[in-house]
This record gives structure tokens, C-alpha cells and sequence, in this order.
């Protein structure tokens, strides 16, 4: 999916949080998002990702407006992960469940993508018990499962030691190579985002520079 972003205006109260004249994400690219505390990125995302609306602007998705089926074809990956107070496994089978995918067809998808993850350990723990980086690997392994066509992420890895940091960057990198699905990705890890990222988006004071 493309996003294209145009004349953006975002204020708190009186404080302008966002000026972007013209900014367009290339579809079936990994683009990252880098800036200071603060510089408006996790407002953008959320922006984005459909969930705030109240902007000045206009962005477009295929060139279409926000709706249902595109709705239907994002996710956004917070800072901090919601996972509700129920097994792994039905975490992360959720959103096919949503998309009324067969009972069957979501066992093996989860299965499988559990298996890319290397979390079998977790499958039958209760989400609220998590550590914070499993809580974090889950989030991402649920955002996957249902091939979305944008996937937005916000620091995905802050918690995650290294060795879990690997298998995360992989799984991203795999995605969006076997689905050519679009990522947007904030990160305040410069090496990370030379692993994964086609271009980059520089946001300082919600202006775009570069
Ligand atoms: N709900 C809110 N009400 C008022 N101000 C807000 C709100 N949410 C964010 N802000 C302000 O908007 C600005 C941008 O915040 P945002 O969370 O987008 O930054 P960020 O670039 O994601 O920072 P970080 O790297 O720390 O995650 C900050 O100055 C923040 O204080
Ligand atoms: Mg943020």
C-alpha cells in the first residue's frame, strides 16, 4: 500500500505537533522513521493508522481515502503492547478470527508463525504474565499473522535482547519480501535501521527533513 501524505496539520491546544507539506511511502518498501523524543512520530503513526482523525490534511492510501477494507488491511504495532488476558496462541489467532478466517486454516497460521518466532514456550502462557520483551514478540508475531498490507510499527524492539532482536528483524525482512507488504517502521536504532530499511524519513519538530 502507498501512503501519501499531504498538507498535514496536527495541533495539541494551541501546539502545532505536525507540519508536513508532502510525503509519500513507497509501497512494498521498508521505510523508517527517525527523530528525537517527541518530534511527532508516534502521532504520525497514529495518524496513519486511522485511529486519530482529528488533523488538518489529507492522507491517502492507493491513492483512496481511509476505509473499511483498507482498515481491514493495516496494523499498527504501539510502543507499548495490549495483549488481552488469554493464552498466546488465541493472542495471536485474533486477528484472523476478526477476518473470519476457518478455525482450522487460523491453527495452522499460528502454529507457523510461532514456529518463525521461536516462542513455542509461550503458546499456552496467559498474555498478561508475559515478561515485556515476550509481550513484545508476541505483539509483532500477531501483527504478521494475517499478512497485512501496511504494517506500521513504533520502536517494536525497544525491550528485546539481541539474540530476539535477530529473529524480530527477520521476520520483518521476510514479510515484506514474500508479501511486498509496505512497512513503516520508528526506530531510534540507527544500525537497526541500516539492517532493514529502504529509505528513511528524518522527523524533527513534526517537520520532515532529510
Ligand atoms: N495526547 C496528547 N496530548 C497533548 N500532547 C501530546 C499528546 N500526545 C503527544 N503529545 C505531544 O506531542 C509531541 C509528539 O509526541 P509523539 O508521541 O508523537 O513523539 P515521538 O516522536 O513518538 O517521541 P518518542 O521518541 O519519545 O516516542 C510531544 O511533544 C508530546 O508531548
Ligand atoms: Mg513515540
Amino acid at each position: 500500500m502507498e501512503i501519501s501524505v499531504k498538507n498535514l496539520e496536527k495541533y495539541y491546544s494551541e501546539k502545532q505537533i505536525l507540519d508536513i507539506e508532502d510525503l509519500v511511502i513507497e509501497k512494498g518498501k521498508i521505510t523508517g522513521l527517525i527523530g528525537p523524543n517527541g518530534s511527532g512520530k508516534s502521532t504520525l503513526l497514529n495518524i496513519i493508522a486511522g485511529l486519530d482523525k482529528d488533523f488538518y490534511g489529507v492522507v491517502k492510501y492507493d491513492g483512496e481515502l481511509i476505509n473499511k477494507s483498507i482498515y481491514k488491511n493495516m496494523t499498527l504495532v504501539f510502543q507499548k503492547p495490549y495483549l488481552f488476558k488469554k493464552k498466546v496462541s488465541e493472542n495471536i489467532g485474533y486477528p484472523l478470527k476478526l477476518r473470519k478466517v476457518d478455525k482450522e486454516e487460523i491453527k495452522i497460521r499460528v502454529g507457523e508463525i510461532i514456529g518463525r518466532f521461536e516462542i513455542e514456550d509461550l503458546k499456552d502462557k496467559k498474555a498478561h504474565l508475559l515478561s515485556g520483551g515476550e509481550s513484545q514478540k508476541v505483539n509483532l508475531a500477531r501483527a504478521l499473522v494475517f499478512d497485512p498490507k501496511l504494517l506500521l510499527l513504533d520502536e517494536p524492539t525497544s525491550n528485546i535482547d539481541p539474540e530476539s532482536i535477530k529473529i524480530m528483524e527477520r521476520e520483518i525482512l521476510r514479510f515484506n519480501e514474500e508479501t511486498k507488504g509496505t512497512v513503516l517502521i520508528v526506530t531510534h536504532n540507527i544500525e537497526q535501521s541500516k539492517r532493514l530499511c529502504d529509505n528513511l524519513i528524518y522527523l524533527d519538530e513534526g517537520k520532515v527533513g532529510f
